[in-house]
């Protein structure tokens, strides 16, 4: 009798024309893919086409989707409201190198949603609000330094790259050491070395990512974010919450809005365009006037902030953003991917659990993580917000490659495209898709533990 295909052999067979696609990409694109993130072995997935929960591959597998656009389609792929709007405006012209009707709604939208927010300014990528809100820090306080979390994300400028990585001391390629010196990074959960870091006096602006570093991947421990805000209230320090995941998911008004917490700046991008390239930096009024013009309210000559940029706010990143707020501006809306999550959350624990597999599954929100090959102090069987006896770094990192890999070909053999050993989930999947997702997972750690991953 043949020996029965491992997981990989069984994916290298059934997803051939990947490989192909991939074969001629490292031809003609540096690396082969165009997202870091998107990078796999052997070969990453290429897809031909989505709708709501689902996305094809060149294959013709049918896939329940959890990467969700990055966590940009809070409403599943191409929703048929965003569509419309954005074939509409098509029509109409995409770029009048001008004013238009529809960036003032974008802009009124924003500013309903998330009630820190007096004036919005928009840019063409989370990498460029987070770039643009560490500015206005630093132009309103006169100060150099940036404090940011070890892990934390913020795009890919000089400034957001320091300590995203562990070890978060290792120098980046490409950026110079005068800019990372300007970046001090907090380690995890010290909020010690924050105050003694404030209390220097020359930190313009605290940035973070109110979920923790990751959307929740390390999160804060209950009561960092409110004393955070105190310290820097104390120490007249800008503070920065970058919503690029959490801004309309957590909540219409973004993790802020949950915790109760006013932030100073706070940056969005993904769900803020509806799907399409866009960004924006937004906050207190005073901070956000340091943009205006001669003459204006609030025009200051000496710390006039500038901002070019193209794609900002282009006529159909603003529709597409302007309508998707509409809708999301509906709990409704959150509170179904909520539950959701919590539903998948909850049954891969279980699954674990039941299987005697080794790992645990965490998140908040509408977002998940996946960590396979150890356990953590808390793994009951439920739903895990915290996981207890975790080296931050396994949380932010996941697993070990080679159960990545595996869980990552073996659930798409069974239907399911993971994010990042992970997901975000969207207001459009239905249990159906969860507790399909729920035997796919436990159809793969079965395997994996049956092909002797875990002894
Ligand atoms: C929290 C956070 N900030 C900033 C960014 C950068 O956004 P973009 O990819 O649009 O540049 C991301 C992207 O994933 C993010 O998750």
């Amino acid at each position: 009798m043949a020996a029965q295909p491992t997981i990989e052999q069984e994916f290298n067979e059934a997803f051939k024309t990947s490989e192909t696609q991939y074969r001629r990409a490292v031809e003609a694109i540096a690396g082969g893919v165009t997202h870091d993130v998107r990078h796999m072995k052997p070969f990453p997935l290429y897809i031909d086409t989505a709708s709501g929960s689902r996305k094809w591959d060149v294959d013709g597998h049918e896939l329940i989707d959890y990467v969700m656009g990055h966590g940009a389609l809070l409403f599943g792929h191409s929703h048929g409201e965003i569509v419309d709007a954005v074939n509409q405006q098509m029509q109409r012209g995409t770029h009048y190198g001008a004013g238009h009707e529809l960036e003032i709604e974008w802009g009124e939208r924003i500013k309903h949603n998330v009630k820190s927010i007096d004036r919005v300014e928009f840019t063409s990528s989370g990498t460029e609000a987070t770039l643009m809100a560490m500015r206005l820090a630093r132009a309103y306080t006169g100060r150099d330094k940036i404090l940011k979390f070890a892990g934390h994300f913020h795009g890919w400028h000089d400034y957001a790259v320091a300590g995203e990585r562990f070890p978060i001391e290792k120098p980046v390629p490409g950026v110079p050491k005068a800019v990372l010196d300007t970046v001090v990074v907090a380690p995890v959960n010290d909020l010690d070395f924050v105050e003694q870091a404030l209390s220097r006096g020359d930190i313009a602006g605290v940035i973070l990512e109110p979920s923790g570093a990751s959307w929740a991947s390390i999160p804060f421990p209950d009561g960092h974010l409110k004393k955070i805000r105190e310290m820097t209230e104390q120490h007249n320090t800008v503070l920065i919450f970058d919503e690029v995941i959490t801004g309309f998911r957590w909540a219409p008004g973004g993790k802020q809005e949950s915790e109760g917490i006013v932030p100073d700046l706070t940056t969005m991008a993904k769900i803020v365009a509806g799907g399409l390239p866009g960004g924006a930096v937004g906050g207190r009024r005073d901070i956000m006037d340091l943009l205006a013009f001669k003459d204006e309210p609030g025009w200051n000559a000496d710390k006039k902030v500038g901002h070019p940029g193209t794609y900002n706010a282009n006529p159909l990143s603003a529709v597409a953003g302007a309508t998707c707020l509409q809708m999301a501006a509906n709990p409704r809306v959150q509170r179904h991917a909520e539950e959701m999550a919590l539903r998948l959350r909850k049954g891969f624990n279980k699954v674990l659990v039941d299987e005697n597999v080794p790992g645990f599954v965490w998140g908040e929100s509408s977002v998940f993580h996946i960590v396979l090959g150890e356990t953590c102090e808390n793994q009951t069987g439920d739903d895990i917000h915290i996981p207890q006896g975790v080296a931050p770094e396994r949380l932010k990192g996941g697993s070990d490659a080679k159960y990545d890999h595996a869980l990552y070909q073996g659930m798409l053999l069974n239907g399911v495209d993971l994010f990042h050993g992970g997901g975000l989930i969207s207001s459009v999947h239905t249990a159906e898709d969860v507790d399909k997702t729920i035997e796919a997972f436990r159809a793969t750690v079965v395997r994996m533990r049956d092909e002797g991953m875990f002894n």
